[in-house]
């Protein structure tokens, strides 16, 4: 039996398979955070296709927060249907459904507002100049990323991710290359996940504690003096008792190099990350085949896999790999004559 197929819980959170869809930003919400009909069709499609695991697209708990104009936003009470009709729909076809918390710091590209950031220093000529983050400032965006979850778990979210990597918000806190603060908040190790940690103990405090909560880290900086896997495990292991339930392991996006890739490329940062730290991961990059997905998962490198670009190319993707890896996995039944 595969263990792609096979079913995983977490907390509340029962998985149909270990296949999921990572965050990928649609840049198609209206201009103040709505979700449209593209929305809709694209992330239920997912569902009927057999992701275990939907995770939507960064969605903005600030409106400078967002990567773009046209980000999905959470920043308000209103947003919360438009999301909340997303989740039933793919609840219908048998998939958990969780939106990654995000806040774009120096990388947000939404005019409206100034972007801010640990420390005053743009991500390159392209991009403004951030403003250096008050106290002030670090506890309204808290204060943000708390309302957020509030707001997630109303939608009927089963899980949420704060999204923790790519050079955005909290990443530039977390990297030394980002965050150059004399403050509490900069320096050791222990200071620059303090932002993190009060993000996850104010995250907590709202969000039930029968869901689990996802945190996304990049493992590599690709850049001298920035952090390796070991300096991400260990920062993980400073605040996981906050309440990380899980980590979805990625790479890179804190400053502007472009890495080397293969498939696989980030297979060994979820290993470090299980094996220092103890949580569960999620891992992939690059990953097509129902084989190397099957590999991870069954030799126990992670516990789920994700696919971004392939399930855009298909989004049938599990379908395919069920009956590439001898599953008698059940189809839809409106397709399943094309079994
Ligand atoms: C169109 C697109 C949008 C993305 N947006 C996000 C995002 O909102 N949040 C995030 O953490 N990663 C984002 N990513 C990265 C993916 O989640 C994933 O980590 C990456 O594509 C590598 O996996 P893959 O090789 O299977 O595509 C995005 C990737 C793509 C292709």
């Amino acid at each position: 039996m595969s263990k792609l197929f096979s079913s995983y819980k977490l907390k509340n959170m029962e998985l149909k398979n270990r296949i999921v869809m990572p965050p990928m930003c649609m840049y198609s919400a209206d201009n103040d955070g709505n979700p449209k009909d593209w929305h809709l069709i694209h992330y239920t499609t997912r569902a009927v296709g057999g992701t275990g695991l939907i995770i939507l697209e960064a969605t903005g708990v600030e409106p400078r927060g967002r990567i773009s104009e046209n980000d999905l936003g959470i920043w308000k009470d209103e947003q919360i249907d438009g999301l909340k009709r997303i989740v039933d729909a793919c609840k219908v076809h048998g998939a958990k459904v969780g939106v990654q918390l995000g806040h774009a710091g120096r990388k947000s590209e939404a005019f409206s507002e100034p972007s801010i950031a640990p420390s005053p220093i743009a991500y390159s000529d392209d991009y403004r100049m951030p403003l250096e983050m008050t106290k002030e400032d670090i506890k309204t965006v808290v204060a943000a990323f708390k309302e957020a979850a509030r707001r997630a778990d109303l939608a009927g979210f089963d899980t949420i991710e704060l999204h923790a990597a790519h050079g955005y918000l909290i990443s530039e806190f977390l990297s030394p290359l980002t965050n150059h603060r004399t403050d509490e908040y900069g320096g050791e190790d222990k200071n620059r996940v303090r932002f993190l940690k009060e993000v996850l103990q104010a995250v907590k405090s709202v969000w039930p504690v029968e869901k689990p909560i996802i945190v996304r880290v990049s493992c590599d900086d690709f850049a001298e003096g920035g952090n390796h896997d070991v300096d991400m495990a260990n920062m993980l292991n400073m605040v996981k008792e906050e309440g990380i339930d899980l980590v979805n392991v990625s790479a890179g996006g804190v400053v502007n190099v472009v890495p080397k890739v293969y498939p696989g490329y980030m297979i060994t940062y979820a290993e470090t990350i299980k094996n220092v730290t103890g949580l569960p991961v999620m891992a992939g990059g690059l990953i097509t085949s129902p084989a190397l997905a099957e590999e991870i998962v069954h030799n126990n490198r992670a516990d789920l896999v994700f696919l971004g670009r392939e399930l855009l190319r298909n989004p049938y993707w599990p379908l395919g790999a069920a009956k590439e890896l001898r599953e008698d996995y059940i189809w839809p039944k409106q397709y399943q004559r094309a079994k």
